[in-house]
């Protein structure tokens, strides 16, 4: 048996790693396990219950959550109360395995088990053993917490999780599902006003392939739907939704983009590559022909729209010239944000089995190379914007600047300026002055 647990207000500390989705997960956990009494701790030293939110989707990411636990190995010797719980994709591809490697973890909880996290717990505690759940579950219907959330005005809403799609690189489907569900129309408006009701302002919708939203249910909504379903909640000023595979980008969607005001001219759309050779053995199912009529069809149907992406460098077999034309759909595309990844074989996925065959140097060098491109893009796309007012949803204190306040754009660009802590919450007129390739400064006008 184990060494009992120390007495009651137990402490929870979690570390996230990953996207969207998962920083959500992490926020459901904490928020039911506050409900049955755990307070949250100020950081991992204080903890009694440290709680790793992890992700799969490079090597890199499982490393660093690897080390992180290896390092507990001696506290846990020292403070044998402390219980420490790993959830999301990595603890879902892992499974036991994590146990055998790190035989000091109590719980290894899968990405859609995580509403059982505290039973779970339980029973670690109950048998003395560490206890693994993974594989197919209803995460649906967790409650929401004011005190939980990281930001008071904006909140993440879950509305489909999995993903259909087979792209050769990606370890979703086997750690999130490969199958795609979504939660009805109703559920979600529901809690999108619950939310508003609670002050939130900003909802960002989220699905691993957001654009397949509500194929399996009955009526087949879709998210352009689902998005004005969400612009009628009241209290509600602005509507983001992640993450868009061009693939399954409808014109109906630009419309709805182009005609709902509360949703943000904003479109994340990863591209992975500019080289259909490498689109074709990633299996992505565009060619960069069509991926550029659909960035200029946004810009057509959707005024004042600013576009991101994602770009995989070094994928199995990229050469120079397909690299070339990764760089030439970036000049072409100018998108205001980009995320740049170092290709990470994953197991278990279809590339895999691909020789890893572009050296690290090479696929450094390319990475440094895409930033580049795309930090003279940012720059210059946010120059556009000096002396233009924009409407900005105030966010809160700056955390680097006390005596500033920042928020977002409608295009999502982070804007600084100075003003009264009272205006979070609110959209105010921001004139903007200066900026560099991340910001946008300014001052509140009118
Ligand atoms: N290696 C590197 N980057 C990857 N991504 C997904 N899988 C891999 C991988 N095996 C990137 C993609 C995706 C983003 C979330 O992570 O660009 O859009
Ligand atoms: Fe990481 Fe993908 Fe899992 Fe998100 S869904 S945590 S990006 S592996």
């Amino acid at each position: 048996m184990r060494d009992p647990l120390p007495l009651p207000p137990r402490r929870v500390f979690l570390e996230a790693f990953g996207c969207q989705m998962n920083v959500l997960d992490g926020e459901l956990v904490l928020t039911d396990l506050r409900r049955r009494g755990y307070e949250l701790a100020d950081g991992p030293e204080s903890a009694d219950l440290l709680v790793f939110n992890t992700c799969s989707v490079r090597e890199h990411a499982e490393e660093r959550v690897l080390s992180r636990i290896g390092q507990l190995r001696g506290r846990k010797r020292r403070e044998p109360g402390l219980r420490i719980a790993v959830m999301g994709c990595m603890a879902e591809r892992m499974a036991a395995d994590l146990v055998r490697r790190a035989p000091h973890v109590d719980v290894v909880c899968g990405s859609r088990q995580f509403p059982r996290l505290a039973e779970l717990l339980d029973r670690a505690e109950s048998s003395g053993q560490p206890v693994v759940a993974v594989g197919e579950a209803d995460p649906a219907g967790a409650a929401r917490d004011v005190g939980v959330r990281p930001e008071k005005f904006s909140a993440y809403v879950s509305v489909m999780r999995g993903c259909h799609h087979r792209c050769a690189y990606c370890i979703v489907p086997r750690v999130r599902g490969g199958r795609e569900e979504s939660r009805p129309v109703r559920e979600v408006v529901e809690e999108v006003r619950s939310l508003a009701a609670d002050g939130v302002r900003e909802v960002t919708l989220l699905g691993q392939n957001i654009n397949s939203y509500g194929r399996g249910l009955p009526d087949r909504p879709g998210l352009p739907a689902l998005l004005r379903a969400v612009h009628e909640v009241e209290g509600i000023l602005r509507i983001r939704f992640l993450t868009s595979n061009p693939m399954d980008i409808e014109e109906s969607l630009l419309d709805a983009m182009a005609e709902l005001q509360k949703v943000m001219e904003y479109l994340h759309f990863p591209a992975q590559s500019g080289s259909d050779a490498v689109l074709r053995r990633m299996a992505r199912g565009y060619t960069a022909k069509r991926y550029l009529e659909i960035a200029r069809q946004a810009r057509r149907t959707v005024p004042g729209i600013e576009l991101a992406s994602d770009f995989i460098v070094g994928f199995p077999g990229e050469s120079e010239a397909d690299f070339r034309a990764t760089v030439d759909l970036m000049e072409e595309v100018r998108f205001q944000q980009a995320f740049v990844f170092k290709y990470s074989p994953r197991p278990g996925t279809r590339a895999a089995v691909f020789p890893d065959s572009v050296p690290d140097d090479v696929k450094r060098e390319r990475n440094r190379i895409l930033l580049e491109v795309q930090q003279r893009h940012s720059l210059a796309i946010n120059q556009t914007r000096i002396g233009r007012t924009l409407p900005v949803l105030v966010a809160g204190p700056s955390e680097r600047r006390a005596d500033r306040l920042t928020g977002r754009t409608r295009a999502n660009q982070i804007v600084v300026f100075a003003g009264s802590p009272d205006l979070a919450g609110r959209i105010v007129p921001v004139e903007i002055r200066r900026v560099s390739s991340l910001t946008l400064l300014g001052e509140v006008v009118g």
